[in-house]
Order: structure tokens, then sequence, then C-alpha cells
């Protein structure tokens, strides 16, 4: 028999498509019971209704689990790296990229490395998907509307080149949107494509539980190209990238060997 928070776990997932199981519980459910004391909600079942019945409970959720949280140029100086060294030597071996972006959230990722493309390797041909498991992010992805906190660390000209104002807001514009295919995918579940190029994946994992990482790396292995990198969140260092066939590129990226 499940006890109330495995039988939670099942229900958000029927119900709402998000699969906790692979998560580490403590943390998960001390977050939870306590957004749960301080909405005066008790009981699972009816916090469940009142997330589908209204969106701001469920945004509320997924924020206080920090899962959907994110920013243009996230750790700028790793965004340096990618462009001075890691996107150099790829292009060295193909002038075609296959990029994704892995849990890319409300699409400051994603378009944080279009803009980064178009801008600075306007001569690479590449394709860009994004993906994520909640449909939420991804419709506010698709919308591309920010505000200041969120455009912080990207490279000013990106944000004269790249955004229109209105008002306090940031609007990313067509031209960036239109490279960038944005698909539902849950990363512990779902197959992945193959042959990519660079692969990020970027507090992502943090809740996730030690098998359920190790078996995310390998599957971004194998769907990486020999060669291939795959960028992590800073912290979420690889501590075996040997035994998973990995060598390190630099800290935080990780070469696909054979
Ligand atoms: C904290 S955000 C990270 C966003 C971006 N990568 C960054 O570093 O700023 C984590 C994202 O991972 C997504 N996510 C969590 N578990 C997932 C899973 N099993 N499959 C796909 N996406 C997942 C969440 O929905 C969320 O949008």
């Amino acid at each position: 028999m499940p006890d109330a928070y495995e039988k939670f776990l099942q229900d958000l997932r029927r119900r709402k498509g998000l699969d906790l199981t692979g998560y580490k519980r403590p943390q998960m459910e001390r977050r939870i019971n306590s957004l749960m004391r301080s909405l005066k909600v008790e009981g699972y079942d009816t916090y469940l209704d009142l997330m589908e019945k209204e969106i701001q409970h469920w945004l509320k959720f997924l924020d206080t689990l920090t899962i959907n949280v994110s920013e243009f140029y996230r750790n700028p100086n790793q965004w340096e790296l990618l462009e001075s060294k890691i996107i150099p030597e790829l292009i060295t071996k193909t002038p075609f990229l296959k990029l994704w972006s892995a849990g890319c959230s409300t699409g400051e990722e994603p378009y944080s490395l279009a803009m980064l493309m178009i801008n600075r390797f306007h001569k690479v041909s590449f394709t860009l998907t994004a993906s994520d498991i909640d449909d939420e992010v991804i419709n506010k992805a698709k919308a591309g509307v920010y505000n200041d906190k969120a455009v912080a660390n990207l490279p000013k000209q990106f944000l004269s080149l790249n955004f229109t104002q209105q008002g306090t807001n940031f609007v990313i514009s067509e031209d960036v949107k239109r490279r960038v295919k944005y698909v539902k995918r849950n990363l512990l579940r779902d197959p992945f494509d193959r042959s990519y190029d660079l692969i990020l994946c970027r507090n992502v994992v943090i809740y996730f539980t030690e098998e359920s990482k190790a078996e995310l790396y390998r599957k971004f292995h194998d769907a990486l190209r020999i060669g291939g990198i795959l960028f992590t969140g800073s912290t979420e260092q690889i501590f075996q990238p040997r035994e998973i066939g990995f060598n390190l590129a630099s800290s935080f990226f990780y070469r696909r060997e054979g």
C-alpha cells in the first residue's frame, strides 16, 4: 500500500503529468507540506484539486520546488566558455550543429543559446530543440516575455538586438523565437533523439535520485555524437564521467569519448 505521499505522487503524475518519483523524498515532502500549511490546505487531494482549478497555485507549487526558476545567461562565465572554446571546437568538425536544451523551463536557456549562435556564429547552421515536462513553462517560453531580472546577465548587445521593450518587460524577437522548437518531453521516461552536438541540461537534476541521474547521463551520452558535449549546471558535476564514457572538456562541459 502506498503511503499518503506516494499516493500524492501517483495522482500528481496522472493529473498534472509531473513525475516526482525520481526526486529525493525528504526535500520534496518538506517543501510541499510547508507550502500546504502556508495555504492552510489540508490533505493532498484538496491541494491537487486547488492546483488543477487555479493555475497560480500550480505555478506557485513549481516555483516552491524551485523547479522552473531560470534566467538568461545563467552563470555567465560558463556561457563565455561556451562561446570562446566549446562551440569553436564543435564547428571544426561540422558546419551544422544539432542543439538541445533539455529542461528548458520558460525559455531563457534556449533563447540565450539561439542568440549566441545568431549573433556570434552567424555562418553556422543549427537546429535547436528545447524540451520540458511542463506545458505551462513551454507556453510561457513561446510567449517570450521577460522581466528585467531575467535579462540582467545577458550581453547588452543581445538585449538591444533581439528584444523590444514594452513597459518594464522585454519581449524576444520573432527572429530568435523561430529558431527554437519546443517539445514536451519527460527526461526520465521518454526516448531521446540521436546525434546531438551539444546538449544543455542545467539545474534540472538537482532533485533527481542518484539512480535517475546516472541513467539520465547515460542516455545523454548515447544521444550525443562522438565528440559532442553535455553542458551541466554549476551544482551538477558528474563525479565519475569516465565510467559513463565522458571526458572533461572544461568544468561543467563533458565530451562524449567513444
Ligand atoms: C530550474 S529549471 C532549469 C531551467 C534552465 N535549464 C536553467 O538552468 O535555467 C528546471 C526545469 O526542469 C524541468 N524538469 C524537471 N523534471 C523534468 C523531467 N523529468 N523531464 C523534463 N523536464 C523536467 C522543470 O519543469 C523545469 O522547467
